[in-house]
């Protein structure tokens, strides 16, 4: 595995590794879980793997995380290594934007809904750094997690809009056995609330099996839903929708394949999760969970 902390050093590496595969980029801001390790892996077994490293000043808001942001570079590399990632790219943030900078890139419309609306700008900051790591890399493939639902819709519309020729493969939540989503903010939690996390999933999950259970009103469905997330101890639901999977309006009248998506709080540490209507019963009881 080679590291290179430059967009220099990345263009010169990239000469070497680019094969009849084409190279495939997993996007990160680090401190890894399986989650993330799912997407390296599925990265080395489609080619040439690129992994970037960064956390993203231009996706935080004020009186965000960015600083306290949890970082571990030399236990990332160790997992990347073990992965068999072939280039880490894990750059300081003035060489992802440099001072002269001064494009971003907006998928207006579904920026603004539930995450864009509680978080202004932040998916703008996605999509621009993420056009900028295309830009410098040049993958022909993209992997992300379905945990960040909203996002992965997101970027498929940019790249669509803006014709880059990248397949974006959206892989599955993984879940502690608990079925709590991995997530780099998960060390936040106490002791408490991470007792307590695990009825985020289980009101997402018992609110697809009222549907699968012949309730299609989502109005009903919302309704009990918002019981459910309002009874979870230390949690401040913040919002909950039913949406279309593809453009992610809301929706009236639930069908398979429409996704539940939802946010919260316990105290200062921010969780979402998504539940895909019908996904569970296609991958069995409890879907995809590792430890
Ligand atoms: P980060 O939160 O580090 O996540 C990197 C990738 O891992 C994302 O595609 C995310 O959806 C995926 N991921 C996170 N938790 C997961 C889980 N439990 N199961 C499966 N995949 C999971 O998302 C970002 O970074 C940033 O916004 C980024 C795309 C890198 C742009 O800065």
């Amino acid at each position: 595995m080679r590291l290179v902390r430059s967009r220099r050093d990345l263009a010169q590496a990239l000469t070497k590794l680019d094969g009849p595969q084409g190279i495939g980029l997993v996007p990160t801001m680090g401190f890894f879980h399986a989650g993330h390790v799912s997407l390296m892996e599925r990265a080395v077994k489609d080619g040439a793997s690129v992994l970037s490293v960064f956390v993203n000043p231009l996706q935080f808001g004020e009186g965000e995380d960015y600083e306290r942001y949890p970082r571990d570079p030399d236990r990332d590399l160790r997992i990347a290594e073990e992965a068999g990632i072939d280039l880490v790219y894990m750059p300081p943030a003035a060489d992802v934007f440099p001072p002269d900078f001064s494009t971003s890139v907006t998928v207006a419309d579904l920026s603004a809904l539930y995450c864009g609306h509680f978080r202004p700008g932040h998916f703008e900051g996605v999509t621009t750094v993420l056009a900028r790591l295309f830009g410098l890399i040049k993958p022909q493939r993209a992997y992300f997690g379905q945990k960040d639902y909203q996002q992965s819709a997101i970027v498929r519309r940019m790249v669509t809009d803006l014709a880059l020729a990248i397949d974006i493969e959206v892989l599955p939540t993984i879940r502690e056995d608990s079925g709590l989503a991995m997530s780099s903010r998960n060390v936040y939690l106490t002791e408490a609330q991470r007792q307590a996390a695990p009825f985020f999933h289980q009101a997402l999950s018992d609110t697809e099996r009222d549907m699968l259970a012949g309730e299609r009103d989502g109005a009903k469905l919302l309704a009990k839903l918002e019981r459910r997330l309002k009874k979870i101890p230390g949690f401040k639901p913040q919002y909950w929708a039913l949406a279309d999977a593809k453009n992610l309006q809301p929706k009236a009248t639930a069908v398979e394949g429409d996704v539940l998506l939802a946010a919260g709080h316990f105290g200062a540490t921010r969780l979402i999760d998504n539940c895909v209507l019908g996904e569970s019963a296609k991958s069995g009881p409890g879907a995809i969970k590792r430890p």
